[in-house]
């Protein structure tokens, strides 16, 4: 059998520059070797407050995201969460199995519930545990995701094993993968603090959608560190990550850019960084317009993904069920 990958993103707004290359660019190769589930998880986007009006639209954009940057809805099953119900069936039971304190020392909730550790959703705890179930029921082999993941892929071997043994072979033990370069991409007016959709400084996060002009701008209002040569290292944290992002568009090592900007300042190498961005990005823009021109055919997509992400995760639930001794699944 075909070994399967199996990762996920949240609708919870414009994808940007660090989901492309630390997760979305890495999936599509992926679609050659493997069988591949990608989901748009809607249930996650419930762990904090959400405006119920926006939702769906979100939902279609995450979609069109992805077939924007080459995932193949003829090669991929590419669904939301909410439309294959043992997602959250299987969290329950995995959440049964969890610990309290393995769940409290998970880095995403800390910060997420920093200063409301009281009044805080219980979902936000959980979290991790539905994402466990996400991957689980595929019996994935790998999880294509960026480095901010690494602990909650640690934490669903966790619980594949504890119910391995506590229940018998049932699920797959995934693997993280993550890419040695992208992983971790910064914010532009911050190399302290990840790019993220959540980050309310808009200079911060390029987004898949912004056109040229505000590429450019994005880039040119970037901080860079002292010194005015263009080098990666530890000392300079901001011209690191502009190298990255310039290496992972290029194709050329960071070693061979720095030999290329030997001698340049600053400006000229942002000028550069720009064009080459706005390049990368041109065809995934134009690609996403088109597809968010026709809501209905993205839809359509997703309705089918959930169809075959059903077949699959309802195969799986009968043996859970099975398992952990709930007998015969109903309707099986
Ligand atoms: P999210 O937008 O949080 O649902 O993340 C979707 C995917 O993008 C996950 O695999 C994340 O690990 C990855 N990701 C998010 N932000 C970044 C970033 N700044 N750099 C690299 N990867 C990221
Ligand atoms: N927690 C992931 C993120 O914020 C999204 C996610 C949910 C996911 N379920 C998943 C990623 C399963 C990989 C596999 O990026």
């Amino acid at each position: 059998m075909q070994k399967r990958v199996f990762s996920g993103v949240q609708p919870t707004g414009t994808p940007h520059l660090g989901n492309y290359l630390g997760a979305f660019r890495n999936w599509v190769p992926l679609q050659e070797e493997y069988e591949t589930f990608y989901c748009i998880v809607d249930l996650h986007t419930l762990t904090l407050p959400w405006d119920p009006a926006a939702l769906n639209q979100r939902i279609v954009e995450g979609a069109a995201a992805l077939f924007a940057v080459g995932v193949d809805p003829s090669r991929s099953v590419v669904f939301r969460q909410s439309h294959a119900p043992q997602h959250a069936e299987l969290a329950w039971i995995l959440t049964c199995i969890g610990r309290m304190g393995e769940l409290r020392r998970m880095i995403q909730f800390k910060e997420k519930s920093k200063g409301a550790a009281e009044s805080i959703g219980a979902g936000l705890f959980t979290y991790p545990v539905l994402q466990a179930a996400d991957v689980l029921l595929y019996q994935a082999h790998g999880v294509p995701v960026g480095e901010d993941q690494r602990q909650h892929i640690e934490l669903m071997r966790d619980l594949a094993i504890r119910f391995n043994s506590a229940f018998g072979e049932t699920f797959v033990v995934p693997e993280a993968y993550i890419p040695k370069a992208g992983a971790r991409i910064m914010a532009l007016d911050d190399p302290t603090d990840k790019m993220s959709k959540s980050s309310v400084r808009p200079n911060s996060v390029i987004n898949l959608t912004d056109d040229a002009a505000l590429v450019a701008k994005k880039i040119k209002s970037a901080v860079t560190d002292s010194g005015s040569e263009v080098v990666a290292g530890p000392e300079k944290p901001a011209l690191t990550n502009l190298l990255t992002i310039f290496s992972l568009f290029d194709g050329a090592t960071i070693p061979q850019l720095e030999e290329r900007f030997a001698g340049s300042g600053y400006g000229d190498f942002k000028t550069a960084l720009a064009e080459v961005v706005v390049e990368g990005l041109r065809p995934i823009r134009e690609r996403y317009l088109e597809l968010m021109g026709d809501p209905g055919e993205l839809n359509r997509l997703l309705s089918e993904g959930a169809a075959a992400a059903v077949k699959v995760a309802e195969g799986t639930m009968v043996t859970v069920w099975e398992r952990v001794g709930l007998g015969a699944r109903p309707g099986a």
